[in-house]
C-alpha cells in the first residue's frame, strides 16, 4: 500500500496566509504537545514571514519561538521555508550570512530546510543546500512552480537533478500561487519521479483557487510522497486544504495514512477557538478563506490582480484594466518569463500598469526592474529581450555569473558593529535580515517591552474614517462560526441577510466590550494618540445592522516627533474618507498598497513632471515607487517617513 504523508502547515504558511502571521506564540503553545503526536512528516513552524512578524510586532525573538517549539514538539520533523540567497527577504546577501543562518536555523531545532528561489536559479540555492547538508540537516531542493513557454517538464527535470547533485534529500514542488491544475501536477510529478525515483517527493499548493484537493490526488496518483496541508480551521482559501478532509479521502482510495485521527480532532478544536478570535478582531478577513477563480481566467496570481486593480485606481485610470491585463503578459515575457510570485508579480504588475500609463513602453522603469535586468536576482528563465535591457539600462553593465559572488562579508563586520547591542550570534542574524525592525526589537528588549504593543494593522481601519465598524463583514464572520443555518432566524443562503437583533452567535460578541470604552493613549510608531471610544448601539443589539457599532475618534496629542507641516498618515482627525479627496484641479496621490513610507522625494512648491518618484514606500519588503501621474506642482505632503499606510492614504497632493 503507497504511503502518503502530511506536512502540516498551521503554525507557518496558513498562519501566513490567512492572518498575516498574527499567530503568537503563547496562543498555540497549549496545542503543541498534542500536535507532536499526530504523526506528521513534518510541521512547518518558521521561516517565510514568520521571523520578520515576531520582530515587528509579536515582540517575541523568533529564535527563541523556534527553541520553544522544539522542547514542546521532540517527536516531530520541524521545517523552516528559506528563500536561498536571500534568506527570509528579497535582496541577496553574502554567502557567509547564508551559511551563518543556516547553520543557526538547525543549531536552534530546525530538521528540514525547503529551499527555494523566486527565479529557480540553482547558483542562488547552492550555498544554503550546501550548508544545510553539512549541518546534518535534510535539505529540501524546492521549484518555484510557474508556466510559461520555458517552463517546460524538461526544463523542471533538469533542474531536479541539479538539485539531486547538490544533495538535497528531497524536490518540493512549490506552487505559491495556487495555479497548478490536477494534469499539470500529475505530468510534473510522473516527470520529476521518473528523473529522480529515490528523492521523496513534496507537493506545496494553495486552496485559491480551488483545485487544490484535485491537485493533490493527482499529485499522489502520479507518486507524490508528501502533500502540505493545513488543520481544518485554518484551511482553504489562501491557505492549503485541510488535514482531515485528504487523511479520509486518501485513505478512502486505499492509500496508507499513518495521521492519528484523535489528535487532529483535538487540534481542530483547538484552532477553531484561536479562529474565533481571529475573525473577532478583524484580523481573519473571511474572504481569504473563499474561494477565488479570478485568477484562472486572467493566468496571474490573485494577489497580483488585486495590486493591479489598486495601482490602477489610485492613478484614476481602472477604465485601462484590460490594457494593463494584456500588457502583463508581454512584460513577462520581455522580462524572460520570471514566475510570477513576490516580488516579480508586483515588478512585473507596476511595469505593466506604467507602460499602459506612460502611452510609451518602458518609459517609467522602476528601481528593481532596472537591478533584475542588470542580473541582481540571477538568472532569468529565458534571456530578457536585448532592445528592452538595452532602454532600461542603456550603459550599466549587467552582472556576470552570480550576483552573490560580488558580495562582500558580512557577519563578523556587522557583529563587530553591534557590539553589546546584539547578545548573540542569533541577534547578528536577526538584525542583518531587518536592520530597522531588529533595532526597535532590541530596544524594547532592552527597556522591557511596552505592556500592550498596538498592532498598526487593527488601528488601519480607523485611520481614514473617523467610524468604520464594518458592519457586511460582521455577517460574514458570523457566517464563519458554525452558525447551524436553520437556527438563525431569517437565514437564507443567498444573500445573507442581516441577523435579528436578539440573536447571539456562540462564538462571537460583537460591537464593543463594556470594558474597552473609554479614553486611551494608544502608541504608534512611537507617537502617542488620544483615541476615546463609546458604545452607541444597545448592549442587546451585537449583530443588528446598525452601520455603526463603536465609533472611534481618533485624534493626536502632543506627539515629539510628529512633524507639524505633514499630518501623519495614521489616525489623525480623519479629513478625508479612502480614497482620500481634494479640491477641483487638484490630483491626489494615494498610496497603491499597504506599507510603510520609507522615503519621500518632494517638497510642497516644488515641481514634477509625470513619472517623478514622489515617495517611496517600504510594502512586502520591497521599495515601491509612487510616481506623479501627472505634471505639476506639489501642494502638500502628508506621508511622512517611518509611518505606516493604507491603501488609497493620501501621500501627496498636486496641483
Ligand atoms: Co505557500
Amino acid at each position: 500500500m503507497k504511503k502518503v504523508q502530511f506536512t502540516e502547515t498551521v503554525l507557518r504558511d496558513a498562519n501566513q496566509s490567512l492572518i498575516a502571521t498574527r499567530l503568537p506564540y503563547s496562543k498555540f503553545e497549549p496545542i503543541l504537545e498534542t500536535m507532536d503526536k499526530a504523526g506528521y512528516y513534518s510541521a512547518e513552524v518558521w521561516g517565510g514571514a514568520t521571523f520578520d512578524v515576531c520582530l515587528r510586532y509579536l515582540q517575541e525573538d523568533p529564535w527563541e519561538r523556534l527553541r520553544k517549539i522544539r522542547a514542546k514538539m521532540p517527536n516531530t520533523k520541524l521545517q523552516m521555508l528559506l528563500r536561498g540567497q536571500n534568506i527570509l527577504g528579497y535582496k541577496h546577501y553574502p554567502d557567509d550570512v547564508v551559511r551563518k543562518f543556516v547553520e543557526y536555523s538547525v543549531k536552534n531545532g530546525i530538521d528540514i530546510i525547503r529551499i527555494f528561489d523566486a527565479l529557480n536559479d540553482v547558483r542562488n540555492l547552492e550555498v544554503a543546500i550546501d550548508e544545510t547538508v553539512k549541518r546534518g540537516a535534510h535539505a529540501s531542493g524546492t521549484i518555484s512552480y510557474t508556466t510559461s513557454p520555458v517552463h517546460t517538464l524538461e526544463k523542471y527535470v533538469s533542474m531536479v537533478k541539479e538539485l539531486q547533485k547538490m544533495g538535497v534529500s528531497s524536490i518540493c514542488i512549490k506552487d505559491m500561487a495556487g495555479i497548478m491544475g490536477p494534469q499539470e501536477a500529475y505530468d510534473l510529478v510522473g516527470a520529476i519521479k521518473d528523473a529522480v525515483p529515490d528523492l521523496p517527493l513534496v507537493v506545496h499548493t494553495h486552496s485559491t483557487t480551488g483545485l487544490a484537493f484535485m491537485t493533490y490526488l493527482k499529485a499522489v496518483e502520479a507518486g507524490a510522497d508528501v502533500i502540505d496541508t493545513a488543520i481544518s480551521p485554518f484551511s482553504g482559501g489562501t491557505s492549503q486544504p485541510a488535514t482531515e478532509t485528504l487523511a479520509y479521502a486518501l485513505r478512502q482510495l486505499g492509500y496508507q495514512v499513518d495521521l492519528n485521527d484523535k489528535v487532529l480532532i483535538q487540534m481542530a478544536d483547538f484552532f477553531k477557538g484561536v479562529r474565533a478570535d481571529f475573525i473577532q478582531d478583524g484580523t481573519l478577513d473571511p474572504i481569504s478563506m473563499a474561494t477565488d477563480t479570478q485568477c484562472l481566467n486572467y493566468q496571474i496570481p490573485g494577489g497580483m490582480l488585486s495590486n493591479l486593480i489598486s495601482q490602477l485606481k489610485m492613478m484614476n485610470a481602472i477604465d485601462k484594466l484590460d490594457e494593463a491585463l494584456a500588457e502583463t503578459p508581454r512584460v513577462r515575457k520581455d522580462l524572460g518569463y520570471p514566475p510570477l510570485v513576490t516580488p516579480t508579480s508586483q515588478m512585473v504588475g507596476s511595469q505593466a500598469v506604467q507602460n499602459v500609463l506612460a502611452g510609451e513602453r518602458y518609459k517609467v522603469v522602476g528601481k528593481e526592474i532596472k537591478a533584475y535586468c542588470r542580473g541582481e536576482y540571477g538568472q532569468t528563465p529565458a534571456p530578457i529581450d536585448p532592445e528592452i535591457q538595452k532602454k532600461i539600462l542603456g550603459d550599466t553593465p549587467v552582472v556576470k555569473g552570480r550576483f552573490a559572488d560580488t558580495l562582500e562579508p558580512e557577519f563578523e563586520k556587522t557583529k563587530k558593529e553591534l557590539g553589546t547591542t546584539a547578545k548573540s550570534d542569533e541577534d547578528v542574524l536577526s538584525y542583518i535580515a531587518f536592520p530597522q525592525v531588529a533595532m526597535a526589537f532590541f530596544k524594547d528588549r532592552e527597556a522591557g517591552f511596552p505592556k500592550k504593543k498596538e498592532e498598526p494593522k487593527k488601528m488601519e481601519s480607523n485611520k481614514t474614517a473617523p467610524v468604520t465598524a464594518p458592519v457586511p463583514q460582521w455577517q460574514g464572520h458570523v457566517y464563519y462560526a458554525e452558525v447551524p443555518a436553520p437556527a438563525v432566524p431569517g437565514y437564507t443562503t443567498r444573500p445573507i441577510p442581516p441577523f435579528a437583533a436578539s440573536y447571539q452567535p456562540p462564538h462571537l460578541k460583537m460591537g464593543v466590550r463594556e470594558d474597552c470604552t473609554g479614553s486611551f493613549t494608544v502608541t504608534i510608531d512611537g507617537k502617542p494618540f488620544q483615541v476615546s471610544v463609546e458604545r452607541a448601539d444597545a448592549p442587546a443589539a451585537p449583530v443588528a445592522a446598525a452601520p455603526v457599532a463603536a465609533p472611534v475618534v481618533a485624534a493626536p496629542v502632543a506627539a515629539p516627533a510628529a512633524p507639524a507641516a505633514a499630518p501623519t498618515p495614521a489616525p489623525a482627525p480623519a479629513p478625508a474618507a479612502a480614497p482620500a479627496t481634494v479640491a477641483a484641479g487638484e490630483t491626489a496621490v494615494n498610496s497603491p498598497m499597504p506599507g510603510n513610507i520609507f522615503k519621500v522625494e518632494c517638497k510642497p512648491g516644488q515641481t514634477v513632471k509625470a513619472g517623478d518618484v514622489l515617495v517611496v514606500l517600504e510594502a512586502m519588503k520591497m521599495e515601491i515607487e509612487v510616481s506623479a501621474p501627472v505634471d505639476g506642482t506639489v501642494k502638500s505632503v502628508a506621508a511622512t517617513v517611518g509611518t505606516a499606510v493604507n491603501t488609497d492614504d493620501l501621500l501627496v497632493t498636486l496641483g
